[in-house]
């Protein structure tokens, strides 16, 4: 312990460690690392227990956790939380409008304000001379639950408020004036939630000590919130944004646009994606612009909330029941539903892997009708105890295959029957194996299971790939099932000859099938790479490769260690391009692919079209409007830029197309600009949209599956 006074010692540490506090959860831009934080933290516990008497109840270390509530006591709220009417469309929200209009006036000035309704619960927090006394659950609007105990652990919330001098840093020209003192007593109101990574980290964590998951983020923000042991509390990372208040007494606030840049400034987080407009159109623009986007925020939200500014018009327009006629709530359509499994069936991938897949009884997911669901892996289904038979949570958000959560326990009728991994491939009865510290069960089979030559022509042939239109899923699997193919290179053998007879094949298909055959030879080296489907390597590994070496051979000969000292080429793709090339019958592909006559060889450099992005980094994620990721990919490295697969705190931007999912969260989590493809263009000067060798107008191929994703890349999105 350091030398000196511990009563100014503890004084500094609480004022170091309230001021980190701060600036992580509401700046978000930390001052110091979690480690230093946790030993400042731990330097502080000490002193308090060595010295009981320097305790003092807003300090840091209340925050770890107090004893053990046995019950929660019931709290009043001294106004009643209110809920919030619901529309469904933008019709809903026009008549919302005209009601408000109706009532104040065809020419009463109007603002509003909106923001993203995140999907927490409720929580009212009580704060006399800038001391937090109390936080209660909303329960049923008029009684909650004293969880004050718990609300403590969570980082967000203020265990003492700042004076409001001190914020005040928005100068975004729309900060209202703000009371420069502390209240004297108020009460704020705002969401208690979990981010979907922390949520789904939560449920790994519980699934393998084989406890009971969550059914969803709020489930388990509700959950954790109501845990009688605040150390648990503590031990999971809820959030708080704040949203408005209840009673306030010492200062007059007259607006919510300046309630929340006041919130802010004693020092509460509030979203900063909340807007103030003043024209309606303004309004459903925004609620527009964030039902696209929606996938993009890190926590799940499932609508928008829209308020009359101006607190004298909302006390004019008074509540309905519970419902404010100044609010509504503008829904988003639900991405879970509960719904039967009827199966568990599993499929065979391209390298072997074995996926279980659910079976569902048709249900409505987004206007989407979802049939299939995936169940991950074994162990996601062992360690959730899901059963044929049961009813399910399933999921779809973003890019990611919907998927099951888990069983729905309270519906089991006990007639659910428990469900274990088959022993030998579906396809070829092949003994599946498992392979050392993975959770994948593979079939060994390689290169003569139907089931996985189906799939690696089908990737062969895919868009990111060899492009050949005319062949997919379906063709695949006739062509392998004739005995047509043995492997991707017997493509290259098929002739009319083949074809005539065949149902569905008139002599202008089979012209069209041959001549995409044909054109696919000339596609380029580090197509025909992605193509061969080695594990781990997709189109940017492929492309690194490509140029390199400058041929198949070159990459065929080359050891583990000329490969990880390649820019972007770490060892386990490295390793798996080796042992690739390893095994007898892939470089039997490779000499049937060169006497049918492809590019082995890289094509003489392109023409760089500038630096401009020498020195940047991209991920590229989600479906881009008018090209493919590839073509973004070339169109960055034509301008000197790096394209990389994952996104880390050196990737300078995130470009992002429609149904972008973890990658986007992850960029919004650390920061990192995220741009669209109208942003990437920008960028590199919108006219230089062919420089990269792209298509002015983009070419759709017909009848072609999207490209499969990379197999081990994407088994478990969590
Ligand atoms: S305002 C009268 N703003 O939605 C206005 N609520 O159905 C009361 N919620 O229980 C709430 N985000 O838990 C408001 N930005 C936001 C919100 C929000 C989530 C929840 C809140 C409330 C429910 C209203």
């Amino acid at each position: 312990m350091p030398e000196g006074d511990p009563a100014r010692r503890a004084a500094e540490l609480r004022e170091i460690l309230t001021e980190a506090n701060y600036r992580y959860h509401v700046l978000d831009d930390p001052s110091i690392s979690d480690a230093e934080y946790d030993s400042l933290m731990r330097e502080l516990q000490a002193l308090e227990a060595a010295h009981p008497e320097l305790q003092t109840p807003d300090s840091p270390t209340r925050r770890v956790g107090g004893p053990p509530a046995s019950q929660f006591a019931k709290v009043r709220h001294p106004l009643p939380m209110l809920s919030l009417g619901n529309a469904m469309d933008e019709a809903g929200l026009r008549e919302w409008q005209a009601r408000v209009l109706r009532l104040l006036g065809p020419d009463a000035p109007l603002a509003y304000v909106a923001e993203p309704k995140i999907d927490g619960l409720a929580v009212a927090l009580t704060y006399r001379d800038g001391q937090f006394v109390q936080g209660a659950t909303r329960g049923d609007g008029e009684v909650g639950e004293d969880v004050t105990a718990n609300l403590r652990t969570v980082g967000g919330i203020p265990l003492r408020l700042r004076p409001p001098d001190g914020g005040g840093e928005e100068g975004d020209g729309t900060s209202p004036p703000l009371p420069a003192a502390l209240p004297t007593s108020i009460e704020v109101r705002g969401e208690v939630y979990i981010r979907i990574a922390d949520f789904e980290a939560l449920n790994e964590r519980l699934a393998a000590a084989g406890e009971k998951i969550f059914a969803n983020a709020r489930n388990s923000a509700a959950g954790t919130l109501r845990q009688k042991d605040p150390a648990l509390t503590a031990a999971r990372p809820l959030r708080f944004f704040a949203y408005g208040v209840g009673p306030v007494e010492g200062v007059e606030l007259t607006s919510q646009w300046q309630t929340l840049h006041y919130l802010r400034a004693l020092g509460f987080p509030v979203n900063s994606d909340a807007r103030r407009f003043e024209r309606f159109d303004e309004v459903l623009a925004y609620c527009r612009q964030w039902m696209a986007r929606r996938d993009q925020l890190p926590y799940e939200a499932d609508g928008i909330v829209i308020k009359v500014d101006s607190f004298a018009q909302q006390r004019e327009l008074g509540v309905v029941q519970r419902d404010p006629r100044w609010a509504i709530a503008f829904k988003f359509p639900a991405r879970e539903a509960i719904t039967r499994l009827t199966r568990i069936v599993v499929n065979v991938g391209r390298t072997g892997v074995v996926t279980p897949n659910a079976e569902l009884e048709p249900v409505q997911i987004g206007g989407v009708t979802v049939r299939n669901a995936s169940l991950h892996n074994a162990d996601y289904i062992a360690q959730r105890d899901i059963r044929e038979g049961d009813y399910v949570t399933v999921k779809r958000a973003g890019d990611v295959i919907p998927y099951v959560v888990g069983p729905v326990l309270s519906r089991r009728t006990g007639t659910e029957r428990p469900w274990s991994f088959p022993a030998t491939c579906p396809a070829c009865g092949t003994p599946l194996e498992r392979v050392e510290g993975e959770a994948a069960w593979r079939c060994p089979n390689f290169g003569i299971c139907p089931a996985q030559l189906v799939r690696r022509v089908e990737h062969f042939v895919s868009r990111g790939a060899m492009d050949i239109v005319g062949i997919g899923e379906r063709q695949a699997e006739q062509f392998v099932t004739l005995g047509w193919i043995k492997d991707v290179a017997d493509l290259y053998s098929l002739s009319a000859a083949h074809f005539e007879g065949l149902e569905g094949y008139g002599p202008k298909r089979i012209a069209n099938l041959l001549q995409a055959i044909e054109e696919s030879k000339q596609r380029p080296l580090e197509r025909l790479i992605v193509g061969l489907g080695i594990r781990f390597v997709g189109s940017v590994a492929a492309a690194d490769l490509a140029r390199h070496f400058g041929s198949l051979d070159a990459i065929m000969a080359a050891s583990e260690a000329e490969l990880v000292a390649i820019d972007g080429i770490g060892p386990v793709v490295a390793a798996s391009v080796v042992q690739f090339f390893g095994r007898e019958e892939n470089r039997r592909v490779v000499e049937k692919l060169r006497a049918a006559g492809l590019r082995l060889t890289a094509g003489a450099p392109r023409q760089r079209a500038s630096d401009g992005l020498a020195g940047k980094t991209f991920v590229l994620t989600g479906t881009l409007p008018s090209m493919t990721r590839e073509q973004a990919a070339e169109l960055i490295q034509a301008h000197g830029g790096k394209v990389s697969e994952s996104v880390s705190k050196k990737t300078s931007y995130v470009v992002a197309g429609a149904s972008a999912g973890s990658k986007l969260a992850r960029a919004q989590q650390l920061g990192v600009p995220v741009l669209d493809e109208e942003g990437l263009l920008a960028l590199v000067g919108a006219d230089d949209r062919r420089a990269g060798g792209l298509p002015a107008t983009p070419t759709e191929p017909e009848g072609q599956p999207p490209a499969p994703a990379a197999e081990g890349q994407l088994t478990m999105d969590l």
